[in-house]
């Protein structure tokens, strides 16, 4: 057994006391996305992929139905909720995670134990790499581990990203939790978040590197920003769906129909759909070139699709900017762009293997010439999504 799982085992023993009932240990990554950025609420695609960072939780049943956490993060808080009583949000704001997932598994009718849990994590919080998915992905898997119930994925999923929108109030879509829960080792997601359905794409480590850039701007999606646009998609998908009934999101409208509409729609809302309906396209472009290998220009969309989010969608700042510009520039890289929610985070980069040493030194120094603070590099394959290693 790894020994990052060896000593999570003792410090949870250190934190909930020994006694004979067995630890489990639950892996939940992170994720990252390829391309089709703010597509998954508009009922698009998106292609992203379960990476090494991850959420790891040694847990153990309880038998009085009481749930206790605790996280490595945050030395000697213990939090206890009871799993017979009405789970509500509250102190501290990380539980709300946890107390989401548990209300809502309750909510579905799953039965369940009681558990402790210690959280250990080594995605950086806030950095757009789905800790949050991880963290709720990896409950669910805890507790039904210790209840000895399973559920498939596409579910779990779904009932994190409700425990999500009620429980941490972001009004996220599906995609994060659906790459964490359903990831695959070697291959990206294409997912369809209408359908739910999933289609793999090998990624060859022989090939490629997935580089992963944290600009070291904390983003934050519970801010206003995110559920403005979701809004303003809306506010687009209102106005088409009076020329065409049939239209129910932003995925049913074409690009034609888009600049039909400049001039009639509010000019932001139609920058908003510009860059919603141009991205869902790229995307399921970028999936059948990188099936067939087409590196560069898979990287060409990715570079794309950081100008949309840049000009259209009005989710960058210049330290994410600086980095894409920075990094399409170094010989070896097919292309680069923000991931995530943006207003913060990370950049993702398509690099030809020998050339990634070099680009993260390039990178961290002109980052550090400009902005003066150093950017956190990470190099991935992607991974399996959650589930319990022991
Ligand atoms: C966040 C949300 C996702 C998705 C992305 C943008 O990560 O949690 O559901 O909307 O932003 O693509």
């Amino acid at each position: 057994m790894d020994s990052a799982y060896a000593s999570l085992r003792q410090r949870f023993e250190k934190t909930f006391g020994q006694s004979d009932g067995r630890i489990h240990i639950i892996r939940a990554p992170g994720r990252v996305n390829l391309i089709g950025e703010h597509t998954d609420y508009n009922d698009g695609f998106v292609l992203p992929m379960a990476i090494e960072p991850e959420v790891r939780i040694a847990c153990r049943a309880r038998g009085d139905g009481m749930m206790r956490i605790a996280s490595t993060a945050f030395d000697g808080q213990i939090v206890q909720l009871s799993l017979q009583q009405k789970i509500t949000r509250g102190e501290p704001t990380w539980s709300n995670y946890m107390r989401g997932v548990a209300a809502e598994m309750i909510a579905a009718g799953i039965p369940l134990v009681g558990m402790d849990a210690l959280y250990d994590n080594t995605l950086p919080v806030g950095g757009g790499l789905s800790s949050s998915a991880a963290i709720e992905v990896g409950t669910a898997h805890a507790l039904l581990a210790l209840s000895g119930e399973t559920v498939d994925a596409t579910r779990i999923a779904l009932l994190c990203q409700k425990a999500e929108h009620e429980y941490a109030r972001v009004p996220c879509g599906i995609m994060d939790q659906t790459a964490v829960a359903s990831g695959r080792a070697e291959h990206a997601m294409l997912l369809d978040c209408r359908s739910l359905a999933k289609q793999f794409v090998p990624l060859d480590p022989q090939d490629l590197r997935v580089v992963i850039v944290n600009s070291m701007v904390h983003h934050e999606l519970s801010g206003g920003e995110y559920a403005q646009r979701r809004q303003q998609c809306e506010q687009g998908v209102a106005y088409f769906r009076k020329l065409n009934p049939s239209i129910s999101a932003l995925r049913d409208v074409t690009l034609q129909q888009v600049w039909d509409a400049e001039g009639k729609l509010p000019p932001v809302v139609f920058k908003r759909c510009r860059h919603v309906v141009s991205e869902i396209t790229r995307t399921t472009e970028a999936a059948y070139k990188l099936t067939h290998q087409f590196y560069e220009e898979v990287g060409e969309l990715m570079i794309q699709s950081h100008q949309s989010l840049r000009n259209d969608y009005e989710v960058s700042v210049p330290e994410l900017d600086f980095l894409v510009e920075q990094a399409i520039t170094i010989k070896g890289v097919y292309g680069a762009r923000m991931t995530g929610g943006g207003f913060g985070g990370c950049i993702v980069s398509l690099v030809q293997p020998r050339a990634v040493d070099a680009m993260i030194e390039q990178l961290t120094h002109a980052y550090n010439e400009q902005f003066g603070k150093k950017p956190a590099a990470y190099v991935t394959t992607a991974t399996a999504g959650a589930g319990v290693l022991e």
